[in-house]
């Protein structure tokens, strides 16, 4: 009987977390792909390409913080508030714009 609670209330933790995966994946990186892949990933309507490390250094220039503002608030008419992830908090969408910047930004050492 104990146990049975035990184990159900880390079942619930866990789905609390930032992601039911193990492993070496980024906690942004499921977010990306449900809803800001639809954009970034080709540039939909002049979105920053993900790997696009010109696009998105410029973008950085303006700091993390505004970027995920506009990620929160939208960047009308091309990017929609919260980037279509109604459900996600403003930790998730910050993960989602820290999972796209690592993605992108490395290539500027190539
Ligand atoms: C419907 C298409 C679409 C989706 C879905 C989308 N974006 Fe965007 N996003 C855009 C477009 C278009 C722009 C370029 C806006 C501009 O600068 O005019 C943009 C710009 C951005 C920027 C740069 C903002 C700035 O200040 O330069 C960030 C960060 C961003 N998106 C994050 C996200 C995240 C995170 C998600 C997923 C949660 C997401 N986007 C989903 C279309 C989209």
């Amino acid at each position: 009987m104990r146990k049975w609670w035990f184990g159900g209330w880390m079942l619930l933790l866990g789905a609390c977390g930032q992601s039911a995966d193990v492993g070496p994946t980024h906690p942004g990186e499921q977010i990306y792909l449900n809803t800001c892949f639809s954009c970034h990933a080709a540039g939909v309507a002049g979105a920053p390409r993900v790997g696009d490390a010109q696009d998105w250094g410029a973008r950085l220039q303006k700091g993390r913080d505004v970027l995920l503002r506009h990620t929160i608030d939208g960047v009308p008419p091309g990017m929609p508030a919260k980037g279509l992830c109604r459900d996600c908090s403003e930790v998730e969408l910050g993960q989602a714009v820290d999972y796209m910047l690592e993605k992108s930004l490395p290539a500027l050492e190539e």
